[in-house]
């Protein structure tokens, strides 16, 4: 079992091809959480860029202190220590988050300006699969972006995580990044080209997001979840490390404004004129977000309820 992958430019045509398409796009969404496009319109040129400053600045300015750091240290020693024992509160991942305004890598030659064009296109690409999932669930065009950039100024927050998962001595006694469900609204991953390790849980088991060269991996956040209530549910998914490759994995995320209010589109609340009784909670994003900084790693439903209560 694999994924969908989904041809992009379709939705760009018109008819059968097009209908066809959105079905697939609306599938991804409700059957799976996760899926891959091809043809969704970044330059291959740039895609090959990013992999390449992306694998440098980790050489240059991360690698070594990746393996002095505190994880590194921990893992051998627990390894030697030979008591069957895991590393559990923690992940075998390098990582750094590029934002429009915090301090990003220096030393690598090219990666601000490939990074700072990258974000740009995905940010585009954000967009467009938002308007698609607005037509999918019946919303007016827009209502998605809007939402999530709500209406008194307040921008949408976007984000980009450049991770790598070193090759781990001891992938049995630690993970690559625990299982979790994301935050926020929709997530685009550029992944390694040949080295796996993502998983997503499907009907009860773990099915890897196989890497195919160049493709961008959507996956849908708790709050795509809440507002289109419960249709679009969060995926909880996982990297495993592994004891050989380099994982790159560069994941974008479209997240509501921490000021913007979030809850089920009044559309999608009802069902053949009466109203749902169970319906999901309205809260400002913040709060939720202060929730899921200690809880990020457990099921959602409580976050819910917690939010819900405030
Ligand atoms: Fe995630």
């Amino acid at each position: 079992m694999a994924i969908p992958v989904i041809d992009f430019s379709k939705v760009n045509g018109t008819g059968e091809e097009r209908a066809k398409t959105m079905a697939q796009i609306a599938n991804g969404c409700e059957e799976w959480g996760f899926f891959q496009l091809m043809n969704h319109g970044i330059p291959e040129e740039l895609l090959e860029k990013v992999k390449k400053v992306c694998s440098e600045y980790f050489k240059l300015e991360r690698e070594e202190i990746f393996n002095n750091s505190t994880v590194a240290n921990t893992l051998n020693a627990l390894a030697e220590k030979n008591s069957g024992e895991k590393l559990e509160n923690v992940d075998w991942e390098d990582v750094i988050t590029l934002l429009d305004d915090n301090e990003w890598p220096s030393k690598t030659s090219g990666f601000k300006e490939t990074m700072t064009e990258y974000r740009a296109e995905l940010k585009k690409l954000a967009e467009k699969v938002m308007e698609v999932m607005d037509e999918n669930l019946s919303l007016p065009k827009g209502y998605i972006k809007k939402a999530f950039n709500d209406g008194e100024g307040h921008s949408a927050f976007f984000g980009t995580k450049v991770s790598h998962y070193p090759p781990c001595p001891h992938p049995e006694l630690v993970n690559g990044l625990r299982a979790h469900t994301d935050a926020g609204g929709v997530i685009l991953l550029f992944q390694d080209d040949v080295v796996g390790g993502l998983q997503i849980l499907k009907d009860g088991q773990w099915i890897d997001v196989q890497p195919m060269k160049n493709t961008i991996v959507i996956n849908t956040g708790d709050q795509i979840e809440v507002l289109s209530n419960g249709r679009y549910k969060s995926t909880w998914h996982r990297v495993l490390a592994s004891p050989d490759g380099n994982r790159r994995s560069i994941a974008s995320f479209y997240n509501p404004s921490l000021k913007a209010t979030i809850a089920p589109a009044p559309g999608l609340v009802e069902k053949d004129g009466e109203e749902i009784d169970q319906t999901y909670p309205k809260f400002l994003f913040g709060d939720y977000m202060s929730i899921y900084a200690k809880q990020k790693f457990l099921p959602k439903e409580p976050r819910f309820q917690a939010v819900r209560a405030l």
